[in-house]
């Protein structure tokens, strides 16, 4: 069975548009706990533009199920990192100027820096995946630099428009899950994923865990949260 972890960045996107204190993202978390979410996902941008240092700090404290980090690969992010020792980071990709994150990382130019910061980061115990396009040439430069786990990035999936595109980016996951799989590298997938396009996916087996944020977020504004991850949960579950 699939594990969900709930991405509350778009909780905080609400609070930062007032400059207030509400809504919550750590408030956010606890009910998607409640309603039986896996684990918490935060990205911390450098920009801040909605998770702010305040909540990895009171989420580390908080938070009763697993942490995971979604971060930059730069030595601001790596300090911050190994203060709070989040159960896991994961590294993206992060433009300034892009609404959200748009491709994957990519491993195979960037890794001499990966495998520096990898290593600092499992040294300090924490569990490190790359968010990377279901790639061969990437899942194998995610493995080479000493990565735990890969992150699929669905979003081209997520994006299609025909029956043909849809089955051919499917099919590109399937291979992707079964090259890493080959190499003992833990999967992991999201971006873009909703309660409509998700039932194929969870159709692959091998994906261990779904990190999910927009869909769950703005069906928790209008049924509010606890029905909306268990909606999703109940999905994963099929
Ligand atoms: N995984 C990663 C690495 C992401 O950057 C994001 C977006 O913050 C997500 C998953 C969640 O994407 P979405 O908000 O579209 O569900």
């Amino acid at each position: 069975m699939a594990k969900l972890s709930v991405n509350v960045d778009h909780i905080a996107t609400i609070r930062q548009a007032r400059g207030v204190t509400e809504p919550d993202p750590v408030a956010a978390a606890v009910l998607a706990e409640l309603a039986g979410a896996d684990g918490i996902t935060i990205h911390l941008r450098e920009d801040r533009r909605h998770i702010q240092d305040r909540d990895v700090e009171i989420l580390r404290r908080t938070i009763k199920t697993r942490l995971n980090l979604e971060m930059a690969l730069t030595d601001e992010m790596v300090a911050i990192a190994l203060k709070t020792v989040p159960d896991s980071v994961t590294f993206v990709p992060e433009g300034r100027h892009e609404l959200t994150t748009e491709g994957g990382l990519d491993a195979l130019l960037l890794q001499n820096t990966l495998k520096q910061k990898i290593a600092l980061l499992q040294q300090a115990g924490i569990i490190v995946s790359l968010f990377i396009e279901p790639d061969m040439e990437q899942i194998k430069a995610a493995h080479k630099v000493g990565a735990d786990y890969m992150e699929i990035h669905t979003g081209m999936y997520c994006e299609v428009r025909t029956e043909r595109e849809r089955r051919e980016q499917l099919r590109r996951i399937e291979l992707a899950i079964s090259g890493a799989r080959k190499l003992g590298l833990g999967i992991n997938a999201g971006h873009g994923l909703d309660y409509r396009n998700i039932g194929a996916v969870v159709a692959l087996p091998g994906i261990e865990e779904f990190n999910i944020g927009h869909s769950i977020v703005s069906r928790a504004v209008l049924v509010g949260m606890e029905r909306a991850v268990g909606d999703m949960i109940a999905l994963l579950n099929k």
